[in-house]
């Protein structure tokens, strides 16, 4: 990693940005997207972006802060950040659901990062002729193009993780987050200019009132809030660890939590007016990223080769920074735990990472017939890691900040200090996050409310 060593011979960033940097690439991912347009578009649009908003304002920031203030504390991975601020208690379990977390959301990830990479290559030489729907689901329902390009796409991730080359990812993350928001906000502009902006739009932030009694839609907001920030596994509980003391932290997270939300707004304003103006499903999920984006492209004429080509160039490279703060979880704490080298640590779980991938990348084709309650096991592992683990991670980690630590050393180890601004965060750990969580989980499993 672009880290210098401290005195105790852990890596750590060289400066403040490059640690926001790191920690934007690993929020800004497929999530914001493709899991954004996909739970957007099912959950009935402008009443899902007025309950992500509230989830991230209530939940997200101050669970990103807990996370934070964890990790730099600590210096530690995090299954060990819980052992040395708790010694011998069941917090723990929160450290070890997080290292599990990372293998469930490595089984799917790579695979759809997989397909963004096959675009890529199909964009390099010469995009789509007529339309990429009967191409797309060819490509997903075969057998040796899904592995391939998982293939590729977990090798590239491993071999950035085992070369350390955090430099490189540090420093192409500076040009290519502001690059990707940037050419989102061409395509947006692009797209509103299309038939179907106003219902478009209408869609995204006109909320229909109804769909505000369905639990459900709160489910799905509470997840992808946890996912697009990539929190409640102890990823950012890892990176902060490689944070120096003197660093910042409310500042910090409050520019992620802030240019996380706002690329996902404007990849949806990208993405929902092409919708309709080409009468798609809204509801369409994955299709949307991978069939009415090409389709945008293929209208835009020979420029929209171009267009396709960068645009799946930086998907892919928003979706590597991703995968590797994912891959950091078990790798960081593997290495400390059977004290074995980075490299070695790097092969054996990249390994292990493919190997689970392989049924979930077979799943729409060959092994479609598999189902677990009703779903195949790409919808599976998406659910269950969207829908539980994550927001079960938080909800440990909300708790251990709020009630299982020094209130004191909360405040002062998380930079609020005996601030306003701190009680509030403080509340907000110890009961409103808590409680919002808890809300959303037993309503959605029908036991409060219809
Ligand atoms: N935040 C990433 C995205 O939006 O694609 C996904 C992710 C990365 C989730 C890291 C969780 C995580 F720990």
């Amino acid at each position: 990693m672009n880290m210098d060593l401290n005195k105790n011979n852990r890596e750590q960033w060289k400066s403040r940005s490059g640690f926001i940097l790191a920690a934007i690439g690993s929020a800004v991912g497929l999530g914001n997207i493709w899991g954004f347009s996909y739970n957007l578009g099912q959950s009935g649009g402008a009443a899902f972006l007025l309950i992500y908003i509230i989830c991230i304002i209530l939940i997200g920031y101050p669970i990103m802060m807990a996370e934070f203030t964890i990790g730099r504390y600590s210096q530690s991975d995090a299954v060990g950040s819980f052992q040395k601020i708790a010694p011998g208690k069941p917090w723990v379990i929160g450290g070890f659901m997080g290292v599990f977390a990372a293998f469930f959301i490595m089984s799917f990830y790579p695979v759809i990062a997989g397909w963004v990479t096959r675009y890529f290559g199909v964009y390099l030489t010469g995009g789509f002729e007529t339309s990429a729907e009967n191409d797309f689901i060819g490509f997903i329902s075969g057998t040796t193009g899904p592995l391939i390009w998982h293939f590729i796409f977990v090798a590239l991730t491993t071999a950035i993780v085992f070369f350390g080359v955090q430099k490189g990812i540090e420093k192409s993350n500076k040009v290519l987050m502001p690059l990707l928001a940037l050419f989102l906000l061409v395509l947006a502009i692009y797209s509103l200019t299309l038939g179907g902006a106003t219902e478009g739009l209408r869609f995204m932030f006109s909320p229909t009132w109804d769909s505000l009694t369905n639990p459900s839609v709160y489910l799905a907001a509470l997840g992808q809030a946890f996912f697009s920030l990539s929190l409640g596994m102890g990823a950012l509980i890892t990176y902060a660890s490689y944070l120096k003391k003197e660093n910042k932290l409310p500042g910090a997270a409050a520019s992620i939590v802030g240019f996380d939300t706002l690329l996902a707004i404007v990849s949806g304003i990208m993405i929902f007016p092409a919708v309709f103006s080409f009468n798609i499903d809204p509801a369409g999920g994955t299709g949307l990223v991978f069939m009415t984006l090409p389709n945008v492209f293929i209208e835009m004429g020979r420029v929209g080769v171009i267009f396709g080509f960068l645009f799946f160039l930086l998907l892919g490279v928003a979706a590597l920074s991703s995968a590797i703060s994912l891959l950091e979880v078990p790798v960081s704490y593997i290495m400390r735990r059977l004290n074995w080298s980075r490299r070695l640590t790097v092969i054996v779980v990249g390994l292990a990472i493919y190997i689970i991938g392989v049924p979930v990348a077979l799943s729409i084709g060959p092994l479609s017939h598999i189902t677990i309650f009703n779903l195949g096991l790409m919808d599976l592992a998406e659910y269950v890691s969207f829908n539980l683990l994550l927001p079960l991670g938080g909800l440990i980690i909300s708790l251990f900040v709020g009630w299982g630590w020094n209130k004191s050393a909360v405040l002062r180890e998380s930079d609020f200090g005996q601030s306003v601004v701190g009680t509030i965060w403080i509340w907000l750990l110890r009961v409103v996050s808590p409680f919002i969580i808890v809300l959303i989980f037993l309503s959605s499993i029908g036991i409060i409310g219809s």
